[in-house]
């Protein structure tokens, strides 16, 4: 065993069938971010830590070993678990595993790659749908149809925040018996906060509804959001969501200017998605700077969306400046 599902997760899955099944994969995956985390913390220690792949994925970003290597190993604990399909960040198409199985996952096997040689938290996203009777209808839906939305963080603790429709919840790795125990059984967002986090670098290429809040948010006091405000970026959207998760705050990665970059960075099916279900179940919002992430059908696998999310009152806020 290497979770303690709670009582309550498992319960807002209706079918006793789809229930096992998800306990059966989140175990398989627990399995895989405790190797990943090893390796994670072997750092330089380990040969060709942090080092190009000397490939791109399907995004045209360049792989590094370790995003190469988490998704041998993810793929390989899935196999061995009731999942039908598997789509990654690292993979041009959809993976058939074994098409009668019951589920589907998507996945980014490491978030926040650029940072694996700076010793900051990194991470593993995923989302578990049901199967549908074809790869392509599987992914190819609403991520309001997701079972579970989910996300390992890498860091000074290794910790899996997760939910199934009712709640969310966070678990921690125990190294003394490698079992990923419940820590916080409902997480709750602030409403409000004075933080954001955005890729301050892109200023002179962001649209002028994201550049008029961040200018309003720089005014601080004196500005018309009339409060000071603390800025954090780390560059791994995992590391910044659970900051978020924990005190609150706004993070946002929009569309700009730059080529490849009108519908921002980030990819709908294995990072919006499952953060945005994981922040809305605590009580927090998550929309593509206007329109709720959740709601929105994928169009090609690999699409990317414009992502704000966060405590409710600065995400709707920034709606009010398109
Ligand atoms: P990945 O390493 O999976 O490609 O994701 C990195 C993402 C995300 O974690 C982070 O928020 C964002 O890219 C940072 O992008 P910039 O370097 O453009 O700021
Ligand atoms: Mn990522
Ligand atoms: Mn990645």
């Amino acid at each position: 065993m290497s979770i303690q599902i709670s009582d309550k997760f498992t319960k807002n899955i209706s079918s006793p069938e789809t229930c096992k099944a998800v306990s059966e994969t989140l175990t398989a995956l627990a399995h895989s971010a405790i190797e990943i985390s090893h390796l994670c913390a072997l750092g330089p220690l380990q040969s060709g830590f942090g080092a190009l792949a000397g490939s791109e994925n399907s995004d045209g970003d360049a792989q590094k070993a370790l995003d190469v290597r988490t998704d041998e190993i993810i793929t390989a604990a899935l196999m061995n678990a009731p999942v039908a399909y598997y789509a990654s960040e690292e993979q041009d198409d959809i993976m058939t595993l074994d098409s009668g199985k019951p589920l589907a996952v998507a996945s980014d096997p490491l978030d926040g790659s650029s940072n694996i040689d700076t010793n900051v938290s990194i991470g593993t996203i995923f989302s578990i749908f049901p199967a549908a009777t074809t790869a392509h209808d599987s992914f190819f839906r609403k991520g309001s149809e997701q079972l579970v939305g989910g996300f390992f963080v890498y860091g000074p603790q290794t910790s899996l925040v997760i939910t199934s429709g009712k709640g969310t919840e966070l678990y921690v790795l125990d190294r003394t018996d490698n079992v990923f125990k419940l820590a916080i059984a409902k997480i709750v967002i602030s409403k409000d906060a004075n933080e954001y986090a955005i890729n301050a670098s892109n200023f002179q290429s962001w649209y002028p509804p994201i550049r008029n809040y961040i200018e309003d948010c720089q005014m601080g006091a004196a500005g018309p959001l009339q409060k000071k405000q603390n800025m954090r970026w780390i560059g791994s959207l995992v590391a910044d969501a659970n900051r978020i998760l924990m005190r609150g705050g706004i993070f946002l990665y929009p569309s700009d200017t730059r080529p490849g970059y009108g519908d921002g960075r980030l990819r709908l099916l294995y990072e919006a998605n499952p953060v945005a279900f994981i922040i809305e179940q605590a009580g927090g919002m998550a929309t593509d700077g206007e329109n709720r992430i959740l709601d929105k059908p994928l169009n090609t696998l690999h699409e990317r969306v414009p992502f704000v999310f966060g405590s409710t009152h600065p995400v709707s806020q920034v709606k009010t400046y398109f």
